[in-house]
């Protein structure tokens, strides 16, 4: 196969979760991955699952919060396959407290991880792939839509990935550039993305809250099932990515409110 052929997706937060599912959807449709995390053992893992599929396995142990780590991931995937056709912005971390007490270092690392990391994405993908076209896939969260107690770090910083990513999808449609996104705001996938929660005791409404989330999660959707959904829909060129009921149901509600109070 020439180096152009075969189409090729980058994926970050690929070792576990949705972002595995993900790298696994992309892989069944034929498409050379780039598995991109921090987890070097569980890539190595992914890495060989996904060869034995026949595909193209590129494997990058990086840390997404990094601000130079796009550029020279960019950089990587150019001298390697010569093209990039698909970026899935999907690692994330979650933390909960009380939005007074959160320490700054705690809220700049979600910021990195969840907000930053795809603005980061964007300057060093956008320019390589607005010639030849392509589509950027962001993972924001119902959390990005609708924000709830005890979870400001996140809710703020998925709210801040939906806005980019209605920015961006604007301006390229507006400048004729042709690369189309998709924001993705899923509800409980079960993951294990609450492990980082304080799920124990229960004893503040935070740590109830704690609770009730890690619950919720470890009930959700299974992850590979909904990485292959939101792919299905990516490919069918949607920019609101909602899977969920209870996601409509949020939106719903919360916009219910905002015109209510107008
Ligand atoms: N699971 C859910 O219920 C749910 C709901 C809404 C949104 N999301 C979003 O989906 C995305 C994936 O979450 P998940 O549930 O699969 O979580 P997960 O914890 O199972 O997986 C996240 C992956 O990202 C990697 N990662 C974390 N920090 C990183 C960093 N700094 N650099 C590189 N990789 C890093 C982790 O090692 C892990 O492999 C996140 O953006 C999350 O906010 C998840």
């Amino acid at each position: 196969m020439k180096k152009d052929e075969q189409s090729v997706a980058v994926v970050t937060g690929a070792a576990r979760g949705i972002g595995r599912g993900f790298a696994r959807s992309l892989a069944r449709r034929g498409y050379a991955v780039v598995i991109v995390d921090i987890d070097a053992v569980a890539l190595g893992s992914l890495q060989s699952e996904l060869e034995s599929l026949g595909v193209q396995v590129f494997t990058v142990v990086q840390d997404v919060a990094d601000p130079g780590a796009f550029n020279r991931l960019r950089d990587h995937i150019l001298s390697r396959f010569g093209k990039l056709d698909l970026v899935v912005n999907n690692a994330g971390i979650l933390t909960s407290g009380r939005s007074w007490e959160i320490e700054p270092e705690a809220w700049q690392r979600v910021a990195n991880i969840n907000l930053w990391s795809a603005v980061n994405s964007s300057r060093a993908f956008v320019p390589c792939m607005a010639k030849s076209g392509g589509r950027i896939v962001n993972v924001a969260s119902m959390g990005g839509l609708a924000a709830g107690p005890w979870l400001a770090p996140y809710c703020v910083t998925k709210y801040g990935v939906v806005a980019f990513s209605e920015c961006l999808s604007a301006e390229l449609e507006a400048e004729g550039i042709p690369i189309r996104i998709s924001v993705v705001c899923p509800s409980a996938v079960r993951t294990g993305i609450a492990d980082s929660l304080d799920a124990s005791s229960g004893e503040s409404p935070c740590e109830s809250m704690d609770t009730a989330l890690t619950k919720m999660i470890s009930e959700g959707t299974d992850p590979d099932a909904f990485a292959d959904r939101v792919m299905d829909e990516v490919q069918q060129g949607k920019f609101w990515i909602l899977i969920h009921d209870d996601v409509h149901e949020a939106v719903k509600s919360r916009t219910a409110d905002i015109l209510a109070n107008a």
